[in-house]
């Protein structure tokens, strides 16, 4: 069983309605770190020692926050920044995180199908949290592909609730180490064409007109059976 690490970084959690129904449905476990960047450190003066000290503490880094302009808000940078110190982290000899397993568990206003060549915001999440990626890549850790929870804005209470249920299973799915059933290959998560593009807008639908739902979202492979009230586009 894995001890999974909730980096979680919301700037202005009271305002949130998703992550907020996510931090509440995560299962409380002492396998199971919940770690509020922005509680711990609202004027961004990260205590390195002890942000190091939770990593080695821990099996499975979770990068959990709302996408903001495509990345990450800003105190998850600072983050990075200072707590992947060069000889600690990376370089020669900075194996510290070396195996050490990477899930990013992110929500979007923008609809699945608008992440793709086709939709207006032209590229995929994939490729948008590659900085993300190529760090923990760098820093010798596994990356799995995004949980990511789309078109928030759309979102009801239920969706949301039902959003919360599939966290939890998540979250269950790292402790018991599921992404090892992946091995070789972590990107086997990315099934249901999760890196292929619905056209947008799709064939058929005059310009200017949205459809009620596009037919790709499948990027929650862990939860295996993500809210289908959630399928938006
Ligand atoms: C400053 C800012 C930047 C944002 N940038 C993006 C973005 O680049 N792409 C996107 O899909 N949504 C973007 N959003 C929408 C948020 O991702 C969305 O409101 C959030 O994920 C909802 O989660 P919450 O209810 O927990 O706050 C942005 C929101 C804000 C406030």
């Amino acid at each position: 069983m894995a001890r999974v690490l909730i980096l979680f970084a919301h700037p202005v959690l009271e305002k949130s309605r998703v992550h907020r129904r996510l931090v509440a449905a995560t299962p409380r476990s002492e396998r199971v770190t919940v770690h509020d960047l922005y509680e711990e450190y609202p004027d961004f003066d990260i205590d390195v020692a002890r942000e190091q000290r939770l990593l080695l503490d821990h099996d499975v880094i979770v990068f959990q926050h709302p996408l903001y302009w495509y990345s990450g808000p800003p105190l998850l940078k600072e983050w990075l920044d200072l707590v992947l110190e060069h000889g600690w982290a990376y370089g020669s000899e900075g194996d510290a995180l070396h195996g050490k397993v990477v899930l990013q568990a992110i929500s979007a206003g923008g609809h699945a199908s608008a992440y793709c060549e086709e939709g207006y915001n032209r590229w995929t999440i994939r490729q948008y949290l590659r900085p993300f990626e190529g760090t923990a890549r760098l820093c010798g850790m596994t990356y799995l592909p995004p949980w990511v929870v789309f078109g928030t804005h759309r979102l009801g209470a239920s969706d949301i609730e039902a959003w919360g249920e599939a966290w939890s299973r998540t979250v269950g799915w790292l402790v018991d180490e599921g992404w090892r059933d992946l091995e070789p290959d972590p990107n086997a998560l990315l099934v249901e064409g999760a890196e292929e593009c619905a056209p947008w807008p799709p064939p058929g639908v005059p310009e200017g007109v949205q459809p009620e739902r596009a037919p790709n979202i499948a990027r929650n492979a862990p939860v295996g059976d993500v809210p289908s009230e959630s399928r938006e586009p």
